[in-house]
């Protein structure tokens, strides 16, 4: 699995002028969670084209581009790379040249070897590792038969496998991108003589909250006037238009040192607004976006989950709700196990996939898998305009903003919260709750904002330990029921942000292995359930608590307010507002994101963009 690149495109009406260029690196800023490997751009001037391009990140482009700045121009592309093909060089950094033409591309082409031998046969050279520059020659080269870029890239991507986003832009077209899209993100900004490309709207939500969504196998050309969308063949297609309905702003730090501290600090907000409007007067919940039958929901007898790193576990939070509510089995699954397997999956069976990005390319093959077996699918999916939504049956968007940190925090909470509201939907739906229920359930998931906001409140002794724990070289988490999942996600986010070796156990498998894992200084962290909750959870985890704690390891636990009985076995307790047993995931992950990020911040990493990560993996 690899993750990949972000892509930014630019053509203004104006005189040439410095505006292309800095458009399209104000866009890679905030596209670089995407892929920090090298970054590059290429500006067409009235003098033809000129490119910069270097390894690392972002930074070292910028200081490039200041000792040696680029004539002033009309149009321009940007991008920035998660390695695949060829190391993170200068040379293998995009964009790619060919003649006057240049090109930038996000995915994998996966028969570049041959196109590759074909063009070297034919005498041309090559100056990179990468499968992109054999699409810049076949570009260049169809642009001499035909005349005009996007007759050129219609000729190229059909001889494409793999997936693919590419820009291109020709110094014979000073006002002109043309974009392709296959497997691979790609929406268009609307501006008022100016128009955009990016990987994702955040590249340029600064200058338009004006989008299009583009579909699978388009071309796209953008003048600073004009939006031409066709299929592969030159057909006209329709892209929907729509409104971003968040600004610059949110996708800024906000004074917060990294976003990832910023986007933990915003998870009441998220919780609260994927809760918003979504009853009815009598208290009802209305899920207008599910546009799934009553009759196939009600026939629903299994549902499967789809999703991969932080949204699957957020699946696995959900299981334990729906099946409880509803009745119906739920299999949770990562999506690229799931489709490889051969799955037992019908049109009784509801597929739901979960996503922050909407893009994650394991994800939506799992979609597309499921609707082929005749499954109605459901996505849960934060970036309006991605393409998981756009193929599934039916989305629930979670309102958690853009989340710009790779590591995902607060698209968690927002997961789960839409996932909780599917699942009492489907109650309300197939009776299996009643009504009051339902309303009740509702009313204790809004009053979950004010508690989540009372854990950041508390987030002091959390910081503090981490501080001190930066030189733990392993973290065990332990969990139960739905502490369990949130046991993993903590241990993900530690792996992920501080490169600390952590596993997250379910509390009842201790004694079956993990135990010969416990020596003298061990830290643990235990997630308790509440003492006020069912199966006597509470006293069993507690029993764990001592059984480690006797062979000296140090626990840090995470209980209820009123929860003493953990006080005698427990180095460190974090307290989190009582709630029902179901809805702890939602406060318990809380210190455990902010254990994570505050190690991270105190061993001196980069907690928003950590090693050999990327925050959308668009191919598989
Ligand atoms: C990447 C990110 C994770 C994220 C996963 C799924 O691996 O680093 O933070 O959980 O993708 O992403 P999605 O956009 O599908 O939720």
């Amino acid at each position: 699995m690899v993750p990949m690149c972000g892509i930014v495109g630019y053509v203004g009406s104006g005189p040439a002028s410095g505006r292309p260029l800095e458009v399209v690196v104000e866009g890679l800023r905030r596209l670089e969670y995407r892929g920090y490997d090298s970054a590059g751009v290429a500006v067409v001037t009235p003098d033809g084209l000129q490119m910069a391009k270097k390894a690392g990140k972002l930074v070292n482009l910028a200081t490039q581009l200041g000792t040696h700045p680029l004539a002033p121009g009309t149009a321009a592309i940007g991008h920035t790379r998660w390695a695949t093909h060829g190391g993170p060089t200068d040379d293998n950094a995009h964009p790619h040249v060919s003649g006057d033409l240049a090109v930038i591309h996000n995915g994998i082409v996966e028969n570049f070897a041959t196109l590759k031998a074909e063009l070297v046969a034919d005498g041309d050279g090559f100056a990179s590792e990468t499968d992109t520059e054999v699409v810049a020659h076949l570009l260049d080269r169809a642009y001499q038969a035909t005349g005009d870029l996007t007759a050129a890239m219609r000729e190229v991507v059909v001889r494409l496998d793999g997936t693919f986003t590419l820009l291109a832009v020709h110094a014979a077209q000073p006002r002109t991108v043309v974009g392709a899209r296959h497997d691979s993100p790609l929406v268009v900004g609307l501006g008022d003589g100016e128009n955009f490309l990016g990987s994702d709207v955040v590249a340029f939500i600064a200058h338009t909250n004006q989008a299009m969504e583009l579909g699978q196998d388009e071309i796209v050309t953008i003048t600073p006037t004009t939006v031409e969308v066709t299929d592969f063949a030159g057909r006209p297609a329709h892209a929907r238009q729509y409104t971003v309905d968040w600004d610059a702003k949110a996708a800024e730090k906000g004074g917060f040192r990294s976003f990832m501290d910023k986007e933990i600090a915003d998870e009441p907000q998220a919780v609260a607004d994927t809760l918003l409007s979504r009853t009815d007067v009598s208290g009802a919940l209305v899920l207008d976006e599910i546009r799934i039958s009553e009759s196939v929901l009600r026939a629903v007898n299994k549902i499967v989950v789809v999703a991969c790193g932080t949204a699957a576990y957020a699946g696995h939070v959900a299981k334990y709700a729906i099946e409880h509510w509803c009745r119906i089995p739920v299999e949770v699954e990562l999506a690229h196990e799931f489709r490889y397997r051969d799955p037992v999956v019908d049109e009784r069976t509801l597929v739901v996939a979960i996503s922050q990005s909407g893009e994650t390319m394991d994800t939506l093959m799992a979609v597309r898998y499921a609707r082929e077996q005749g499954s109605a699918t459901l996505s849960i999916v934060n970036t309006h305009g991605s393409t998981i939504p756009r193929e599934s049956d039916a989305v629930l968007y979670t309102h958690a903003g853009p989340e710009i940190a790779v590591a995902s925090t607060k698209a968690f909470l927002a997961q789960i919260t839409a996932a909780y509201l599917l699942g009492l939907y489907l109650a309300q739906l197939r009776g299996t709750l009643f009504p009051d229920e339902v309303v009740a359930k509702l009313a204790e998931l809004r009053a979950m904002p004010d508690k989540v906001q009372t854990v950041l409140d508390r987030c002091d002794l959390v910081q503090e330990i981490a501080r001190w724990m930066a030189d733990t070289p392993t973290v065990l988490f332990l969990g139960r029921h739905v502490g369990y999942p949130v046991a993993m996600e903590g241990a993900l986010k530690l792996k992920e942000l501080a490169y600390i070796h952590a596993e997250g156990f379910a509390a009842g498998e201790l004694k079956h292995g993990p135990i010969a894992l416990i020596e003298p200084g061990q830290p643990v962290f235990v997630i308790v359930p509440s003492p006020r909750g069912r199966h006597s959870l509470h006293s069993k985890v507690v029993s764990n608590i001592q059984e480690i704690r006797a062979r000296g390891a140090r626990t840090l636990v995470i209980a209820e307010d009123d929860d003493e009985a953990v006080v005698p076995f427990a180095d460190v307790v974090f307290r989190v507002p009582q709630c029902p047993t179901l809805l702890a995931p939602l406060l318990a992950v809380v210190p455990l994101q902010i254990f994570a990020c505050e190690l991270a911040h105190a061993k001196g990493l980069d907690v928003d963009q950590p090693r050999n990560l990327a925050k959308s993996v668009t191919v598989e």
